[in-house]
């Protein structure tokens, strides 16, 4: 199995990623921290209860040096280390570079994607400062797994690095956590071929889904003109092999969560509040990707065409706020909050309002409770690398076989065969979908759950982390056994 080849030998693992898994605060002079939220951190804090790593990451802000002392020890006690950026730098870089640049396009919103040389030179700098920070870290025969579109650089300033100092037995893997584009978008990029040589240093790159793979491999034939298979790239007179691994999550902490008594109470309280009224559920970090502004046209679209629903569902959005630094997500909230309004105006009443509205982060057990109260989870993302939200629904409704009404646009509608799958543009497609999921029989949700559970518990997020590394290994073993003849 993928345990057994990742734990057969003593390779150390450094993981890194531009978010540390960590929140850190202080009260006085003492500091704390707690794990931040988001998809990677809690995937990467499955695998890391199946297999000992280093977790090197930036702790998002500057801190001062007495700070940075106390930080650091309390960093080095949970096996992570901090990669400090100046605050110019970190801006130009995390809001510029990765959140203005990268992060549209790859998600084909190139009209948002704003080009600047300050941003680019602030990402090689970031880029740069990792790679310098990696070097008091790693030691020759470990395993390095870089992640996301905020490093993509690394792997070959990285290498360079390692390279110069004899280090040659480091083994170096990348995954991106967000869609790759087609090659005819990924083109406009100015600095594309940068982007692309910057993780061909590695020996294994990962995707979400075949797709995205295929995408990166046609971008390397037709930007650097390399030779590629369907798993490899030939680059430098090194085989670079490129590979597909679904993330998931650990479903575990769901079913566990929803036997605490805090869970329990809050979930019979829903329960009254909700009794004779359906419940949609929808969990978001607010960012365009995710197209809240479609599901609360569809919503409205469909208590327009279904009137015998007005009064009887409810929508409840939770809008994790996100990188409100960006124009982009400014405007978005601005967009949403008036569409809300909207909505509300038009069919509420005294007794009833159709969608209730947060736009902040909730606590796990109130998500849990929210999940497991939900008829159906609606998920309308305009393009998502994975989307967890799904998996997440699905590990809480053990209970109620909700339906999973999901766009084809996330990476999860590869995998999550049971589901209703829409085209979020489609608002007739996605109404008729609400419609059909609020009126779905029950042994046919029962028989929908049952697949979607079964893959959810299968692939969890320490499979993808140890298949990830058990394949990072496997392409290694062959290299090596190559060089050797
Ligand atoms: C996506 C990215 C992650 C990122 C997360 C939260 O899932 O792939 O790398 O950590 O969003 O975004 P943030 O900008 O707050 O780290």
């Amino acid at each position: 199995s993928a345990s057994d080849d990742a734990g057969s030998d003593q390779a150390r693992l450094i993981v890194v990623s531009n978010r540390l898994p960590v929140t850190l605060s202080r009260s006085g002079s003492e500091w704390t921290f707690k794990l931040s939220s988001g998809g990677l951190v809690s995937a990467l804090s499955g695998l890391k209860r199946e297999m000992s790593f280093t977790w090197v990451g930036w702790p998002g802000s500057d801190f001062g040096s007495d700070d940075r002392r106390k930080i650091n020890s309390l960093l080095q006690e949970n096996s992570c280390s901090a990669v400090y950026l100046d605050d110019e730098t970190a801006e130009l870089y995390y809001n510029g570079f990765a959140n203005s640049i990268l992060w549209p396009l790859f998600h084909y919103h190139s009209g948002e994607m704003i080009f600047e040389e300050a941003a680019w030179d602030a990402y090689q700098r970031a880029n740069a400062a990792f790679a310098n920070a990696l070097l008091d870290v790693v030691k020759d025969g470990d395993l390095v797994w870089i992640q996301d579109y905020h490093l993509m650089l690394l792997p070959r300033m990285l290498r360079q690095l390692l390279d110069a100092r004899g280090l040659r037995r480091v083994k170096i893997g990348w995954f991106l956590h967000t869609p790759f584009p087609s090659s005819e978008l990924y083109r406009i990029l100015p600095v594309r071929s940068e982007i692309l040589e910057g993780v061909l240093s590695a020996d294994l790159l990962g995707f979400h889904t075949h797709d995205y793979a295929r995408h990166f491999l046609s971008s390397c034939t037709r930007i650097l003109g390399l030779t590629t298979t369907t798993s490899a790239v030939e680059s430098d007179g090194r085989m670079v092999h490129v590979g597909t691994f679904p993330i998931g999550i650990e479903p575990g902490q769901f079913v566990d969560a929803l036997q605490t008594e805090v869970v329990k109470d809050r979930l019979a309280e829903f329960e009254r509040k909700f009794e004779g009224t359906k419940v949609i559920v929808g969990v978001d970090r607010l960012d365009y990707i995710k197209g809240v502004p479609q599901k609360l046209l569809a919503f409205e679209h469909f208590l327009a065409t279904h009137p015998e629903y007005v009064g009887r569902v409810v929508l409840v959005q939770v809008a994790v706020p996100s990188r409100g630094d960006v124009e982009e997500y400014r405007q978005l909230i601005a967009n949403v909050y008036e569409l809300v309004g909207r909505v509300n105006g038009r069919f509420g009443t005294v007794e009833y309002t159709p969608i209730h509205f947060m736009h902040k982060s909730v606590t796990f057990p109130e998500l849990v409770s929210l999940y497991a109260v939900a008829d159906v989870c609606l998920i309308t993302s305009t393009r998502d690398g994975m989307n967890l939200v799904s998996y997440e629904y699905v590990a809480s409704q053990q209970q109620r076989h909700g339906v999973l009404v999901l766009s084809e646009f996330t990476g999860a509608a590869q995998s999550l065969n049971g589901a209703i799958m829409i085209n979020s543009w489609n608002m007739e497609e996605v109404s008729d979908a609400l419609h059909q999921a609020l009126s779905m029989p029950a042994e046919q949700r029962e028989a929908n759950f049952n697949k979607l559970h079964r893959y959810v518990t299968k692939h969890t997020a320490a499979y993808w982390g140890l298949s990830f590394i058990g394949e990072l290994k496997r392409v290694s073993r062959e290299a090596d056994e190559l060089a050797q003849l």
